[in-house]
């Protein structure tokens, strides 16, 4: 129905969307290439992009991008064409070198969407590409609440930014970009990029990006936003309302810089500045160079929340500066942001909160050992034919990380810092695959004995964790195991628990361990004498919930409703509809999603449609 307006609203757009038709027939998905390394993408490493020219307007009534391609692009002598991937996307007229060509796209491959085949010349410089994308594009939440402006953002990683842009959507190819915006009048547009710190008058902005970066990150939020300073390279975007507490949240940011850059060098995006998005988005955070996104979840009025953003920021380096090869890799980009994320933690608050964390870090580790098939827990992916999402869990971020600690304790802190530090630097803007790394290793840091005790082969393709895993133990959280057993038994009660000293990793460690057979009102009294449920914090919240589905404490039903409601972040929608389930509330998780589903982003709806068995003909 939207295309259908588009149709009569965009003549243009008439002829372009006949003309893809006509022009389109079945092209095998994927030739043979040098890059065929990467499953996820269809572009040839004989034709790459090198820089991208955006013209887009961003209609937030038809909730569609109107949008020119224009890419500067480097070709081999036997380039005959240059593959770009798209999903939905409606493609006008595609230009190269000024002159309209015929393009072709191919057929329709699950989770990759269509490859879009531009024939070229080797001396060919430049290609063009007008297009449209759907009202639904997966990367894209258009978010619309009674009484507010409406708001915009994307959500690219892994592979959705092919939704809205047509693009090599490959973390190794790499692209620098300028990008002119149009956006309906009293909104501002951020992107990935050099970011205007206040509205335009005539709602168009103009962006630069110098540093080349892969499609994943290329990213643009849409709304009414203000912005407010931390220090000269430091910065909050958010609504009005929310600014002044998102700018005392994050007072620590600009340590934060700080103490990453003594810890693994410069910074190399200039500025380093947080939007705080509305509670729809589906992660905690995204490393969107110069411009985290975040989830307004972490906004917990304590600071107790503030790893996120370090995780984020270190992304500046693992990820965005070195960059996985692949999907496989994954852990390159999320094991080395765990471990700097710690190191961060650790210089800014302490290594007993840092100790903290990573033993919680721990458990996660464990609950996800125990439940993915034994293949998927390799540090090196399998995930051709398959959602790169499916590899996107703990093992990436957890045994990442565990297998990068256990390196450190090995060769001891200041050797690995300095090899780290020398990592960053000798392969900014690069890519990294997993081989490439293991073989790094060998050759700058471990000698034949270090690199056969840690046993790295195991480590990157054996499933589980290897038995020379680096230890964690943290006092506090014995501590609150020790109380929580005798509180569990009766030895003590609900007044003994120091609960209003705990932080807010001793108040987790404690619900998300207890033990809910026990009776429905000792569970209740935790909430009637520690008010958990008017928590700020949503990780406490998130682990108080999730204890009283299993409890079938139904009293919380109805804040957990109000929760859902107004959270879309799947790390806490998609455990809680699936201890729903578990627990025996299939109709009251079903009746929920009826009302929720529809705010929540693409990523959100397919993990918990998969989860309640969403009806084929319910999907949109
Ligand atoms: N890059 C990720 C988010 C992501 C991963 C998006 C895979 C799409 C696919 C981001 O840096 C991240 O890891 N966010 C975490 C927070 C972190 C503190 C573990 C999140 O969203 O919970
Ligand atoms: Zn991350």
């Amino acid at each position: 129905m939207q295309r259908a307006l588009v149709l009569l609203i965009i003549p243009l757009f008439l002829w372009s969307c006949s003309n893809q038709k006509e022009t389109t027939h079945s092209v095998p998905p994927m030739k043979s290439s040098a890059l065929s390394f990467d499953p996820h993408s269809a572009a040839q490493s004989n034709a790459i992009v090198k820089h991208l020219n955006w013209t887009a307007k961003v209609d937030t009534e038809l909730e569609m991008i109107f949008a020119t391609a224009n890419y500067t692009i480097q070709t081999k002598p036997d380039a005959e064409e240059i593959v770009l991937d798209t999903k939905n996307l409606n493609i006008g007229e595609v230009r190269v070198d000024g002159k309209k060509v015929k393009f072709t796209l191919g057929e329709n491959v699950p989770y990759l969407g269509r490859a879009l085949h531009i024939p070229i010349e080797s001396s060919s410089k430049e290609i063009e590409i007008e297009y449209v994308t759907e009202a639904n594009a997966e990367a894209l939440l258009w978010v619309k609440t009674e009484g507010q402006a409406p708001f915009m953002f994307s959500q690219s990683q892994a592979i959705l930014a092919r939704t809205w842009l047509p693009c090599q959507d490959s973390p190794s190819i790499r692209f620098t970009y300028s990008a002119d915006v149009t956006v309906p009048e009293g909104l501002i547009a951020l992107m990935s990029a050099e970011n205007p710190q206040q509205k335009s008058e005539s709602g168009k902005y103009h962006f630069e990006m110098k540093q080349p970066i892969p499609a994943y990150l290329f990213a643009l939020a849409v709304g009414d936003l203000s912005f407010k300073s931390l220090d000269e390279r430091t910065g909050v975007y958010a609504t009005s309302e929310v600014l002044d507490f998102a700018h005392a949240e994050f007072q620590d940011m600009p340590n934060m810089v700080n103490v990453a850059e003594e810890l693994y060098g410069a910074y190399a995006w200039e500025r380093y500045d947080v939007l705080v998005l509305p509670g729809a988005f589906p992660f905690g955070g995204m490393e969107n160079p110069r411009l985290t996104f975040a989830t307004p979840t972490i906004l917990a009025g304590d600071k107790s929340l503030v790893s996120l953003i370090a995780h984020e920021l270190a992304h500046s380096w693992s990820g965005n500066l070195v960059t996985n090869a692949t999907w496989n890799d994954f852990w390159l980009n999320e094991g080395f942001t765990v471990y700097f994320e710690q190191r961060i933690m650790e210089s800014l608050y302490g290594k007993s909160k840092a100790e903290m964390l990573a033993t919680l870090a721990r458990q996660d580790l464990n609950a996800t050992l125990a439940e993915l098939p034994a293949e998927d827990t390799h540090l090196k992916l399998a995930l051709e034919n398959r959602n790169p999402d499916d590899g996107m869990n703990d093992i990436a971020y957890n045994k990442g990380y565990f297998f990068l600690r256990t390196i450190e304790e090995k060769v001891g802190r200041e050797k690995f810092d300095a090899f780290l530090k020398n990592y960053f630097q000798s392969h900014a803007f690069g890519v990294m695959t997993t081989e490439g790394f293991i073989d790094i290793l060998t050759s700058e840091l471990l000698n034949t004995e270090e690199a056969e005790v840690i046993g790295l082969e195991k480590w990157i393709y054996s499933p589980g964790l290897p038995s020379n895993t680096a230890t964690v133990e943290s006092g506090e959280l014995n501590k609150v195991d020790a109380l929580r057993l005798m509180w569990e038994g009766e030895e003590i009660q609900n007044n003994d628990l120091p609960w209003n000293n705990w932080s807010y990793q001793e108040r987790y460690r404690f619900l998300s361990n207890v033990n809910f057979n026990l009776s429905l009102s000792k569970i209740q009294s935790l909430d009637a004498d520690f008010h958990i449920s008017k928590i700020g914090n949503s990780e406490v919240l998130f682990a108080w919930f999730m204890l009283s589905i299993q409890a079938k404490n139904e009293a919380v039903f109805a804040d957990l409703a109000q929760f859902l409601e107004k959270v879309g972040r799947r790390k806490f929608v998609a455990p809680l509809f699936e201890a729903l389930v578990i627990s025996g509330y299939k109709s009251v998780a079903v009746n929920i999603y009826l009302h929720t589903r529809p705010f929540y982003h693409s990523v959100t709806q397919n993990t918990v449609d998969e989860l309640l068995e969403w009806g084929i003909e319910e999907r949109k």
